[in-house]
């Protein structure tokens, strides 16, 4: 078909959105997607094709310095390909019908959003949801969020964030899931089918972005934005795993990340972007520069703007986020030559196939229906099942003589200003949520005990320091204070602590403690809220600590003062409801930690799956936390953390027993299977996170101590014992060698299993080959 014929079929179905509402029901015909943009892009003049590329904010929300003025004037003649930040479905419908009614050639616009942890019903974040470990609820948080956000004009999600991190002082840290690679590319795995589902066709899907290619969570000395320095060993094993996973899931686009990679900014890294992601892994979407990546790449010392746009152009970007580099440059680099006509043809292509893959050519509007947005955004049953998911996404910490769970008939004390913190409820990115709309801790417990039954009392301020307090609440999120003097506060505290059974604290970080530039050298709770911890133990009443935190946090000193521990992160919209569910055991807490909680923050860097060294402290003197000269340790703190990876406690107690390998040895091309018995041997119904890890004893390199291989979230209830079995072949015993060869070495292994990655029950087998 001619592109005349199809400029004709575009601008029939542009119409009206009635009109083709009508027609809907009708199979409309376009032309193959190959023949579609091979003859869009033979009638696009150079500046239209360098106009797809550009993709502005609409300036609502802004993470950066850069604005973009004129954004309608552009749009008209072809200079954008998408836009984002930009909210409601009305909104959205009057931009694209200025993409297709006024630009010559009609193409339809992608919008994007943020869209991180659900849309308007607001789930955990990304860190908290990491640790309910459980795929299919992952997965229906980002359905959901792909039903809602589609429902409202968006099209395309910066979602999932994959970074593994290490270090908790990185406040981006909150938006990943975690230290690990196979638990992060599991979900990065679910994620992209939530969002995408079996067909971007559909209308309640959404094109997911995984991000931020490469190695973003690993910043020197934990700085936003700083320099990443790497082997490629490292890069392979540890870090590239779940960025892959979505690749091979059918991510339909990938964000690059604003670090450099042996010595060159991600942007511009043609190794990392054509050599890794097309070459080796063969994506084949689309590549999109995070916020202003091409312009930073002057900073970073690489040219100026128009060296540095034409740098990622050739390094095989195709979409620049809001710094318009493309835009004022790239025509005259074409002309010049510095940028082969051909990388640009492939460029525009790649947006205009995701273009196709939407749906958008065969209806621009797709997304448009007005009628979905005032129906299926916010709903009870999303609201719902949020509020199950925060539920399992909390990790009870401590829970001294069964402080927990409460008794309904108990007096509450709630105290903390956390606990009536209502903007601070969905945590980080949250950028689609109606701020007006979270149900706090105090809302949600005085409706379930009775108005009089819940003494509450703020107790203490958010911390000493205001610049530090207004930080927290960065975005029109102030959190409630009182001027009074800290002493009256305290006195009220222990007032309604003494008129009550048990004190419930909601302590912690407030909602941009963590986020996009909000790293951290103190991993501690704020002053304020740590003094008042230590006024309330002379009301001596059991303590329970709700704690709220974007990160791990530094509370070995919290940890001693309290009885009981939940730490609930950041849930989202349906805060207080789920976190009375499970301090009053409606659900039984089954979260498992997926970043490691240190002592102190010397630790930092500090995860389970580190190598041995040549003088590794004994095991014995490990767990005692003693201190051996010459060894690798500290003069000053034991080595372990004050919480593992896959730690997490539940009301009741599960025993493991009769664990064995089906055999010895496990030969090329073979299995064996790896089975252990849990008991529930506590009085309550839970779910249990059974943990497989491996250690390959011998290599061509050196191994980690434990790696993660598998993992079983089962329910069982109480008494029950249940047989669970795990797979082990060849395939799960690879690695990448110093060739980066992906291998796997014959030679001795061993197999744990375990309630987390503290777990010394294990068994040994062979790879033969
Ligand atoms: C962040 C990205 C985000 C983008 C668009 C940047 O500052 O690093 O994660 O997707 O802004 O809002």
């Amino acid at each position: 078909m001619k592109l005349r014929t199809i400029s004709l079929f575009v601008a029939t179905v542009l119409l009206s959105t009635a009109t083709f509402a009508q027609k809907k029901n009708k199979q409309k015909t376009i032309p193959s997607k190959d023949v579609l943009v091979t003859e869009l892009l033979s009638k696009m003049t150079l500046e239209e094709k360098i106009g797809q590329l550009n993709l502005p904010s609409a300036g609502e929300f802004t993470t950066g310095q850069a604005t973009n003025s004129d954004i309608g004037g552009k749009i008209e003649k072809g200079l954008v390909g998408g836009l984002f930040n930009i909210k409601s479905v009305a909104r959205i419908r009057d931009v694209q019908k200025v993409a297709v009614e006024k630009s010559r050639l009609k193409i339809p616009l992608i919008f994007g959003m943020d869209v991180i942890h659900g849309y308007e019903t607001t789930f955990p974040i990304p860190l908290g949801l990491s640790c309910s470990w459980d795929m299919n609820h992952i997965k229906t948080s980002a359905q959901i969020a792909a039903k809602e956000a589609s429902a409202d004009g968006i099209n395309w999600t910066f979602s999932p964030m994959v970074d593994i991190s290490r270090d908790p002082r990185w406040g981006r840290a909150s938006e990943g899931s975690g230290e690990d690679a196979y638990l992060g590319s599991q979900i990065s795995k679910a994620m992209v089918h939530g969002y995408q589902g079996n067909s971007l066709m559909d209308n309640n899907t959404i094109m997911a972005c995984v991000k931020h290619f490469a190695l973003y969570g690993a910043p020197e000395a934990g700085r936003d934005y700083n320099t990443v320095d790497m082997s490629h060993i490292r890069m392979y094993n540890e870090y590239f795993p779940p960025y892959k996973a979505a690749v091979d899931a059918g991510v339909g686009s990938v964000m690059a990340s604003f670090n450099e990679i042996d010595g060159v900014p991600a942007t511009g890294n043609k190794w990392l972007m054509t050599d890794v992601l097309r070459n080796q892994w063969k994506f084949n979407g689309f590549v999109v520069t995070d916020y202003t990546g091409i312009n930073e790449m002057i900073e970073h010392g690489m040219g100026d703007l128009q060296a540095v746009s034409a740098l990622a152009m050739n390094a095989g970007i195709d979409m620049d986020m809001v710094g318009e580099g493309f835009l004022t440059t790239l025509k005259k680099s074409v002309e010049e030559g510095k940028v082969p006509m051909a990388q640009l043809d492939a460029a525009v292509r790649r947006i205009l196939e995701a273009k196709y893959d939407l749906g958008l050519f065969h209806d621009p509007y797709k997304y448009c229906d007005v009628k979905r947005a005032k129906t299926e955004i916010f709903t009870k049953e999303n609201r719902q099942i949020a509020q199950n998911i925060a539920a399992e996404s909390f990790v009870l910490l401590k829970n001294s003589k069964s402080v927990l769970p409460l008794q309904a008939n108990q007096k509450v004390a709630l105290v903390g200003p956390l606990a009536i913190a209502q903007k601070h409820m969905p945590g980080t990115w949250s950028v689609a949520t109606n701020f007006d709309t979270p149900i706090t801790l105090r809302t949600a417990l005085e409706a379930k005990l009775g108005q009089a039954n819940v003494n509450y009392a703020m107790g203490c301020n958010f911390d000493y320091d205001p610049a530090f307090v207004e930080k927290a609440g960065f975005f029109g999120k102030p959190l409630p204070s009182d001027s009074r003097a800290k002493e009256v506060l305290w006195a009220e505290a222990l007032e309604a602590a003494k008129k009550s059974d048990v004190i419930v604290f909601a302590i912690g970080e407030g909602a941009e403690l963590s986020g996009e530039s909000s790293s951290r050298t103190n991993l501690q709770i704020p002053q304020a809220q740590k003094d008042l911890l230590k006024e309330l133990k002379k009301a001596n009443k059991p303590i329970v600590l709700v704690l709220f935190n974007g990160r791990p946090l530094a509370i070995t000193e919290e940890n001693e003062l309290a009885d009981a521990i939940l730490d609930v992160w950041f849930p989202g919209t349906e805060a207080g409801p789920a976190i009375t569910d499970v301090l009053y055991g409606t659900v039984n807490p089954s979260g498992k930690l997926s970043m490691t909680f240190p002592r102190n923050v010397g630790q930092v860097p500090i995860f389970y799956n580190h190598k041995n060294t040549g003088r590794p402290l004994s095991l014995e003197k490990t767990q005692k936390g003693e201190f051996e000269k010459f060894r690798s340790n500290y003069l000053d703190v034991p080595n372990t953390p004050l919480f593992p990876f896959g730690y997490g406690l539940s009301y009741t107690s599960f025993d493991y027993s009769n664990f064995k390998v089906s055999s010895n040895t496990l030969s090329k091309g073979g299995k064996i299977t790896v089975s252990v018995d849990v008991k529930n041997t506590g009085n309550f119904d839970g779910k249990e996170v059974v943990q497989l890890y491996i250690r390959d004893l011998v290599g061509s390199v050196t191994r980690p101590v434990k790696e993660l291989k598998g993992f079983q979230k089962v329910a069982i209830k109480k008494g029950e014992t249940k047989n669970i079995s795990f797979e082990l072949t060849e395939e799960d015993l690879k690695f990448y060698n110093s060739n980066l060869d992906f291998v796997a070495e014959a030679g001795e292994f061993e197999v744990f299993v375990g309630t987390n990655s503290d777990t010394q029950m294990k068994l040994k087998f062979e790879l033969v080959k």
